[in-house]
């Protein structure tokens, strides 16, 4: 990462991105962390995608392009090559491939993550027990994992450490970069959850030496669930041979051979069946309107606005429930409340979007997001909590 730090991103800035999201005139919206809100970007993209379905029938040619350019977003934004890149249907999918590929019964079989993962990684590597792998998970302690926990842990038995690096609950950051680190001294291999981090701050594969990294786009991608995509680093592509596999995933699809299996030389070889096309659209459009806001100014934007929700929500007299240093710390910030579910639906009716899970409310803001808007949400749960529920 360059030593110069980008410049954040003024509140009256923010002010103009909101004309690229309609809802945003009349809501404020801090769900990012569950599903960003629409963008006339990826509005037209999708839009696109139906009339060219409704013009021509079928337009095989430009869909297939749109894949690859979906491909192609996703590699400049992780600072990756396109031929390092998947296209999935869900970051489940995308771990599932990635874990069909690892348990093949070798002398390196344990799997080490935690319980910050997104419940879907645990139980995607508790699936591959029954085809030798060993999973251990690093225990969640004050709502945080030290680094100490990796290194106690992670031995010549341990063949990859999957670690996400945004807590989806409290929003606590992992150092990735030392995570993999760790696990590569030990001869094993490293696998980031991006899914909470990926657009709202600086990625680098390269940086970070981290071998495989997956997100779906829905969140702070900007874009719609049913797409995702996973990294392969260059040297490792070839050792993996996924059985959760599919014609999409071979040399040539378009051979028609049932009776061969052999595997795209690239990270191709992940895919499966026929991509979906128009959330890969969306996906695109959503991941060029990050670049363009640029992932280093919206990460100081994040920092910031943190630092100001944690504040603000002090100041609220509210119970903030995860890092103080913003640098561990993602775009979330949690507010444990009761009856999390209900306080999310009396939010919504005041016209502010955010999300519940677990014991808490998570006020997850964007860049296009608003010091005002922030205080607005903390204040309308502050007048929520002040009633009974
Ligand atoms: C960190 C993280 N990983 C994975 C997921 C789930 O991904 P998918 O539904 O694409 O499998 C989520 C949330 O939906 C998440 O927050």
């Amino acid at each position: 990462m360059s030593e110069t730090r980008p410049v954040s991103f003024s509140d009256d800035e923010a002010r103009a991105w909101q004309r690229e999201f309609p809802s945003l005139a009349a809501t404020v919206h801090v769900a990012n962390c569950s599903h960003g809100p629409q963008s006339l970007r990826v509005r037209g993209a999708v839009d696109a995608y139906l009339d060219s379905w409704l013009e021509k029938g079928m337009d095989w040619e430009s869909w297939i392009a749109e894949i690859h350019g979906a491909k192609e977003a996703f590699a400049r934004l992780i600072g990756a090559k396109p031929t390092e890149v998947a296209l999935s249907t869900s970051a489940s999918a995308a771990v599932s491939s990635v874990a069909s590929a690892l348990a093949t019964g070798g002398e390196r079989r344990r799997v080490l993550t935690t319980e910050a993962e997104f419940p879907t990684v645990g139980h995607v590597w508790l699936a591959h027990a029954r085809y030798g792998l060993e999973v251990e998970f690093i225990p969640v302690r004050d709502g945080a994992i030290e680094l100490n926990e990796y290194e106690a842990r992670v031995d010549e038995r341990t063949l990859i450490v999957s670690a996400t690096h945004v807590y989806y609950q409290n929003g606590f950051k992992q150092d990735v970069k030392r995570i993999a680190g760790i696990a590569h001294r030990a001869g094993a291999l490293a696998l980031v959850d991006a899914y909470q981090s990926l657009g709202t701050c600086r990625v680098d594969v390269g940086e970070l030496d981290v071998d495989i990294l997956v997100s779906g786009n829905q969140k702070y991608l900007l874009g719609v669930p049913g797409v995702a995509f996973v990294y392969v680093k260059e040297e490792l592509v070839e050792r993996l041979e996924p059985a959760l596999t599919g014609w999409f995933g071979r040399v040539n699809p378009f051979a028609f051979d049932p009776k061969t299996l052999d595997y795209a030389r690239d990270a191709r070889r992940l895919e499966t069946g026929t991509p979906p096309v128009f959330a890969a659209a969306a996906a695109r459009a959503g991941m060029e309107l990050i670049e363009e806001a640029d992932p280093g100014r919206i990460e100081a934007r994040i920092d910031a606005l943190s630092a100001h929700a944690i504040e603000a929500a002090a100041r609220c007299g509210l119970e903030y429930s995860g890092p103080h240093d913003v640098r561990r710390k993602g775009a979330t910030t949690a507010i444990r409340v009761p009856e999390p579910t209900r306080v999310e639906g009396l939010l919504k009716e005041r016209n502010v979007v955010a999300s519940a899970r677990g014991d808490v409310i998570r006020i997850a803001p964007h860049f296009f997001t608003t010091t005002e808007d922030i205080d607005r949400a903390l204040d309308e749960l502050r007048s929520i909590l002040g009633r009974p529920l």
